[in-house]
Order: structure tokens, then C-alpha cells, then sequence
């Protein structure tokens, strides 16, 4: 089978930790179809795990300290400049765990996607698992979102709903949204990078609803 080349969208991830969003939206981007292609991986910890993981993949990566920098402008911009140095053009935050500047939020408009581990606009910020299992929450999940200045929030690209069981400790509900994470994240870069969603008034609107559809009851 002959496999048309696509031109592919330039994609960096932004992770402090783990990486296994990171590792799946790589996972995803090998496949030649994929819209978009994973350029640059940064860190703003020295021993995230996902950088071994990113280099492995034979990828590019940067650890960027907040140490080097006197205040939170002068790193985003030095994260910026390390972004349009590769040429990116769409950023995933995936576990990165630093609050993003106005002004990089506005350099970046609509670029910048993030994953949290709850159904937002409930559960943000940390420790979302335990929380949900505090309040006895039923159902869960984890959300796409483009990113805005407020934490955790933004208009979201996709989510998926997790059940909460009744035995769940916090480790076996966050890996059972964590499985759902690496499904919903390589699609929502997906839509974004192939121009298959538009965001009018902060709402995500899809061009193609029935695939959307059909991605979700196979979930
Ligand atoms: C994920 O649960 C993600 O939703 C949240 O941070 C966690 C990162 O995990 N924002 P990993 O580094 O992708 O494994």
C-alpha cells in the first residue's frame, strides 16, 4: 500500500514527570498518517523520567530550570525561544507542572493544549483522584483542553468519562483514567494539528461530529 506523504504539523511536549502522555501522543505521531510530528520534548525537572523515555524515541530534548531565570516572564520566554527555534507550532502540556505566563498564553493563542485527570470544570488543580473519591463521585474522567489563563481551564477538545468503583484507591483510579488520558490525547492533537476543529467564543466546534462519535463509542 502506498502511503500519501502529509505535511506535518511541528509539536513540542511540556512534562515534568512520567511522560506517558508524552509517550503516547509519540507513539501516535509515528504512524505516517498522523497529522502532526513530535519535535521537542522539554522538561523544567532534571530527572523526569519521560526525558529518557523522549530520547529513546530519538527526539530532541531540553530541560529547561526555573533556577536559571529571575522571574516566571524571563522563562517563558526563554521557553519560547526554544520553541520557535525548532519551529514549533502547537504545544502539549502533558504533566508539566508550572503555571504558563499571560504573555506566553497569548504568544502561543490557541496552540497550547493541555490533559487534566478529572471531568473538567470539576476537579481542577491537584490530587483530582483523591478528591473525587472524598466526595463519592461516581463518575470521572480526564479532559483535553486548549489552554487559557486560568489553571485547568479553556475550552475543551474532548473528554471521557471514567466510573469511579466502589474499592477504587487513588492508584487504581488514576490508572484507569490514565488508560483513557493516552486514548483522548493523541486525538485531540489530531483534530487540532489537521485544522478539524475551529474555536469560536472559546467553544470547540468540530467539522466531522460523526467521527468525533464514532472515536468515543469505541473508547
Ligand atoms: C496525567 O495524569 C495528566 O492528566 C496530568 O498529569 C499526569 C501526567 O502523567 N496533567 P504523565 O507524566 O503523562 O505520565
Amino acid at each position: 500500500m502506498v502511503v500519501e506523504k502529509i505535511k506535518k504539523a511541528n509539536v513540542a511536549i511540556l512534562i515534568s514527570g512520567r511522560g506517558s502522555n508524552m509517550e503516547a501522543l509519540i507513539r501516535a505521531s509515528k504512524d505516517p498518517r498522523y497529522p502532526a510530528k513530535i519535535a521537542l520534548v522539554i522538561s523544567n525537572k532534571n530527572n523526569a523520567a519521560g526525558i529518557e523515555i523522549a530520547k529513546k524515541y530519538k527526539i530532541k530534548t531540553a530541560i529547561i530550570l526555573k533556577e536559571q531565570y529571575n522571574s516566571r516572564i524571563d522563562y517563558d520566554r526563554a521557553l519560547s525561544s526554544n520553541l520557535l527555534n525548532e519551529n514549533i507550532e502547537y504545544i502539549c502540556a502533558a504533566g508539566f507542572m508550572r503555571i504558563l505566563s499571560e504573555e506566553f498564553i497569548d504568544q502561543w493563542w490557541n496552540k497550547i493544549i493541555n490533559i487534566h485527570p478529572s471531568l473538567l470544570p470539576s476537579y481542577k488543580g491537584l490530587n483530582t483522584h483523591q478528591r473525587v473519591l472524598d466526595d463519592r463521585t461516581k463518575v470521572t474522567g480526564c479532559s483535553v483542553h486548549i489552554v487559557r489563563k486560568e489553571l485547568d481551564n479553556g475550552p475543551i477538545i474532548i473528554q471521557a468519562a471514567v466510573p469511579v468503583e466502589e474499592n477504587d484507591t487513588e492508584e487504581i483510579l488514576s490508572k484507569r483514567v490514565l488508560k483513557m488520558e493516552h486514548k483522548i490525547y493523541p486525538y485531540s492533537l489530531m483534530l487540532l494539528t489537521s485544522k478539524k476543529i475551529t474555536i469560536n467564543n472559546d467553544i470547540v466546534k468540530y467539522d466531522d461530529k460523526s467521527s468525533l462519535d464514532n472515536f468515543l463509542l469505541s473508547l
